[in-house]
């Protein structure tokens, strides 16, 4: 089974200088490699939108998304409006209105879609995310998020940006007996982090991604880059993939 994830579109108003970048055009690019590679699954993790959420924008995307026919799942990230996204993409499976979280499988794998576009989690949905780990301990789990659980070694997000409550998630995902996958973006760059059996991988923006060096905002490149996921029952291998990424004219 291959899933591809994308994240971090910040795609603007039609006029909006987002970075410099044609954001839209980068979007379509990476869906017309999709097409071709044809996954199981598409995840898009979060700011889908540049700076705010906006019912046009959302529209937009998932026009396009839904052109591709392949099945894909969106959570927000901290530029989004999670009540919002919620009724664009139709998403019934959540429990909290202002929050959007859910479990689903795909194909035989557990995977768990947790909503941290607030830099925190609600305790309902704190609550919830303890109930599902109980429920498949033996199991690997794969788990999308917008935000890193935890710091990654890049000083201006993780002073400026990082997740707020991280020893508490931590603890709880620390607590699941087998390995979980953790895939989120937000960063702006590829990274690997693990710590015992929680393996968090950061995948690039499809916009720019940032120096990871640097204290203060400073972009690195602008190749749009995305990751392709592949599941076996023995095996999960993970592919970057970048595309040389347009600028606005
Ligand atoms: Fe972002």
């Amino acid at each position: 089974m291959i899933i591809v994830q994308i994240t971090d579109l910040h795609i603007g108003q039609a006029n909006a200088d987002t970075y410099g970048v044609d954001i839209r055009h980068n979007f379509l690019m990476v869906l017309g490699e999709l097409k071709t590679l044809d996954p199981d699954y598409i995840v898009i993790t979060g700011d889908l939108c540049y700076e705010y959420g906006e019912l046009e924008i959302y529209r937009w995307i998932k026009s396009k998304m839904d052109n591709l026919k392949i099945p894909y799942l969106v959570i927000p990230g901290n530029h989004d409006d999670s009540a919002m996204m919620r009724e664009v993409f139709e998403i019934e499976y959540t429990q909290e209105e202002d929050e959007i979280f859910f479990a689903k499988r795909l194909g035989k794998q557990r995977a768990l879609f947790l909503d941290s576009s607030q830099a925190s989690m609600s305790d309902i949905q704190l609550k919830w995310l303890k109930r599902q780990l109980k429920q498949s301990a033996d199991e690997p789990l794969l788990i999308f998020t917008h935000y890193p659980p935890m710091k990654a070694g890049v000083p201006f997000m993780d002073t400026k940006h990082s997740y707020k409550e991280s020893s508490e998630l931590l603890e709880i995902l620390e607590e699941y007996p087998s390995n979980i996958y953790l895939f989120c973006g937000h960063y702006h760059i590829d990274r690997l982090l693990s710590q015992k059996k929680l393996h968090v991988q950061i995948s690039p923006s499809i916009i720019c991604q940032i120096d990871s060096y640097s204290k203060e905002f400073k972009i690195d490149h602008y190749k749009a880059g995305y990751r392709v996921i592949e599941l076996s029952k023995e095996s999960l291998i993970t592919s970057l993939h970048y595309l040389e990424g347009k600028m606005l004219a």
